[in-house]
């Protein structure tokens, strides 16, 4: 794919961040650019490591923002679209679920309507990659995951918002001929992850011995990848996923919440040289998130058995330097946790 251009929506966010740094470092025959809103959640500190890199160029635009998205597909006609840019967060979508309408949805819709006019339905050696979520497939019981085949059962605005872009991504398929792959993947976590997510939020709290706010009892529960292992993922999808499919990505790795909260607390003291047991006094159960769903866990079988994908990154490893990355950038977090987050959080859990 020799000078493709390649479009990365949302490259400035958590995920986005480490797809765009993959793929500009290991493929400098393809020109990467790199569009995103720069909202709350977009972040060109992720990037300074690879911004001067001559396959790389930053546009700041909105999705949603349908006459600039249009002329930005005329001027560069990019063959292909990793699609990530989103309003990610559920708690945020309970608070205001129209902005997950417009972006998700909206957002998605104006960015296939300029793929599908910008290569007037000539798709040969184009592709439209949209990433997704297991949420879309709404909450397990205590046994049993998510296939490919799962009905859609959303649950959140957040997963609804998602759902109706998927739907949209494969009626674009099966309608104009679109050709589109899409990834619906389990919890991330790692460096650069916005510190309103659970890992980071928690990380930060036991920094500046802040109640931890563990929603509900504490007992649901999440199937963890480590960020890296995502941005792997979604490299060999690209690459030599199959048309018209759809790949669950997860990280064999369910943890319940408070289990979860009490291993990073374990870490956390003995990273800070803190008393043991003193993070665990923190742990404060608080009321629960609306419509929580109990349980997500993913059956990443189809993309290991037809791409060779599998997590490489052990959880009680990730998770120590996820630890590690936080503690050795308190720039960054005491820059994202400036201003418009203290309102966030004193809304959020006043
Ligand atoms: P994030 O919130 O960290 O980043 C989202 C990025 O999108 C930000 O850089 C933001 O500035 C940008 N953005 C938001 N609205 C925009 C708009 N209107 N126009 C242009 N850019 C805009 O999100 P994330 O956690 O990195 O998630 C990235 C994608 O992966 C999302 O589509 C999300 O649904 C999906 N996903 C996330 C997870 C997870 O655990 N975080 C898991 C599975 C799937
Ligand atoms: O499953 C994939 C999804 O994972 C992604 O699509 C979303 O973008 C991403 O935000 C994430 O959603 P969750 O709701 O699972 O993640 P969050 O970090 O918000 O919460 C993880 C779990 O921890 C969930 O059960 C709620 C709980 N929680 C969360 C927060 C922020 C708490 O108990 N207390 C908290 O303060």
């Amino acid at each position: 794919m020799k000078n493709k251009s390649v479009l990365i929506t949302g490259g400035a966010g958590f995920i986005g961040s480490h797809v765009v740094r993959r793929f500009v470092d290991k493929y400098p025959d393809y020109r990467i650019f790199n569009l995103d809103a720069l909202t709350y959640a977009g972040n060109l500190e992720n990037l300074v490591d690879i911004e001067d890199a001559s396959n790389y160029t930053f546009i700041k635009g909105d999705i949603t923002d349908e006459k600039f998205i249009n002329n930005l597909f005329e001027t560069h006609k990019f063959d292909k679209v990793i699609h990530l840019a989103a309003e990610s967060h559920v708690d945020r979508s309970i608070e205001d679920p129209l902005a997950f309408v417009k972006t998700n949805v909206i957002g998605t819709m104006i960015l296939l309507n300029a793929f599908k006019s910008c290569w007037n339905d000539r798709f040969e050696g184009k592709l439209f990659y949209h990433i997704s979520t297991d949420e879309v497939y709404g909450t397990l019981g205590t046994t049993g995951l998510f296939t490919e085949t799962t009905s859609y059962d959303p649950n959140s605005p957040y997963s609804a918002s998602k759902a109706s872009s998927d739907h949209f991504v494969r009626a674009y398929g099966e309608t104009y001929g679109l050709p589109f792959v899409i990834t619906n993947c389990s919890n991330n976590y790692g460096q650069n992850q916005f510190p309103e997510k659970l890992i980071p939020l928690f990380i930060n709290n036991i920094i500046q011995r802040k109640p931890l706010p563990v929603y509900g009892d504490g007992n649901y529960t999440r199937d963890w990848l480590y960020v890296k292992d995502h941005a792997i993922a979604i490299d060999l999808v690209f690459h030599k996923g199959k048309q018209g499919e759809t790949y669950n990505i997860g990280g064999f790795n369910e943890w319940k919440n408070i289990d979860l909260v009490k291993l990073l607390c374990q870490q956390m003291d003995l990273k800070l040289k803190r008393e043991k047991g003193s993070s665990l006094s923190l742990i404060t159960y608080v009321k629960d998130r609306p419509g929580h769903d109990l349980r997500y866990a993913i059956d990443a079988s189809k993309i290991k058995d037809e791409l060779g994908w599998k997590p490489s990154v052990i959880f009680e490893e990730g998770l120590e330097k996820t630890i590690e990355w936080y503690l050795s950038n308190d720039d960054w977090l005491k820059n994202v946790t400036s201003g418009a987050y203290k309102a966030y959080y004193e809304k959020q859990y006043q």
